[in-house]
C-alpha cells in the first residue's frame, strides 16, 4: 500500500488544480473576490468543491442541504452540479457574505436552485422537520459554527433518506484533533463529534483528507 500523504508543496497543488478538476469561471471569479476577504480561510478549496459536484452527480442527488455558506463557493459547487429542478437550501447568519455570493449565483445562471435562510442554522432545520421534511434530502454540508455540530448531525440524519450522504468539513481542524495541547471549545467539540461518528452504525464513513478534513458518513 502507499504510505503516506504527499507532502503538498503549492506547485503540486497547482498541478492538481491544472490537471485534475474543472473550475467553472464563475467560481474562479468567486474564489478570487473572497480572496480578498480577511476571513477568506474559511471558504473551502477548489478541489473540495469540485468532488462535492462529483458526489451529487453520482448521487443523481435533488435535494439538499447546506449549513455554512459564507460567500457561497460550497452552495455554488453544488448548485452547479444539481439538475435544473435540483435544489440547495443554503443556512447562514450572515447578510453581508451571502450577499456576494447571490450575485455571482444570479450570474452563474443557478439562483433559482439556491434557497437562502438567514438565520441560525438549528431553527432552519427545525423547521424543515417541523413542515415534515423528514427522509426527504440527499446531501448535506455541514460547514458552520463547530459547537453545533452536534446537533447540525443529528438534524441531518432525520432529513435525509437511506442512501444519502452528510459531508462533514474541517475534521482535522489543522491537525488540532492530535493536539493534546489544544482543548478550546471547537477543537473539543469536533474532536467529540469524530469519536461520535466513528462508532455510530446509521452510518459508514470515509474520513477524507482533504482541505481541512471532509468526512463522508454514507446513511445505511
Ligand atoms: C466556514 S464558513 C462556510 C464556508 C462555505 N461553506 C464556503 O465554502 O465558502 C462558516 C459560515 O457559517 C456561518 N455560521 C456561523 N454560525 C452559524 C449559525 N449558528 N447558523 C448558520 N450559519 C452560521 C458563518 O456566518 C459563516 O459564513
Amino acid at each position: 500500500m502507499s504510505t503516506g500523504i504527499l507532502d503538498y508543496t503549492t506547485d503540486l497543488r497547482e498541478y492538481l488544480w491544472e490537471k485534475g478538476m474543472e473550475e467553472h469561471p464563475a467560481l474562479t471569479e468567486l474564489r478570487l473576490e473572497t480572496a480578498k476577504l480577511p476571513q477568506s480561510m474559511m471558504q473551502i478549496c477548489p478541489e473540495q468543491g469540485a468532488l462535492m459536484a462529483n458526489l451529487i452527480r453520482l448521487m443523481s442527488a435533488k435535494k439538499t442541504l447546506e449549513i455554512g455558506t459564507f460567500t457561497g463557493y460550497s452552495a455554488l459547487s453544488v448548485a452547479l452540479a444539481l439538475p435544473e429542478d435540483g435544489e440547495l437550501i443554503a443556512c447562514d447568519i450572515s447578510e453581508e457574505w451571502t450577499a456576494m455570493g447571490q450575485k455571482k449565483w444570479e450570474q452563474a445562471g443557478v439562483s433559482h436552485k439556491i434557497n437562502l435562510k438567514l438565520g441560525p442554522a438549528v431553527d432552519t432545520l427545525d423547521s424543515l422537520l417541523k413542515e415534515g421534511q423528514q427522509g426527504y434530502f440527499d446531501f448535506a454540508f455541514i460547514d458552520a459554527d463547530k459547537a453545533n455540530y452536534p446537533a447540525y448531525y443529528e438534524k441531518c440524519l432525520k432529513l435525509l433518506r437511506k442512501g444519502g450522504v452528510i459531508a462533514i468539513d474541517n475534521v482535522l481542524w489543522g491537525g488540532s484533533v492530535i493536539d493534546s495541547k489544544r482543548n478550546d471549545e471547537d477543537t473539543k467539540a469536533i474532536r467529540e463529534l469524530n469519536d461520535f461518528i466513528r462508532n455510530d452504525k446509521r452510518v459508514s464513513i470515509s474520513m477524507v483528507p482533504i482541505g481541512d478534513g471532509l468526512t463522508l458518513a454514507f446513511i445505511n
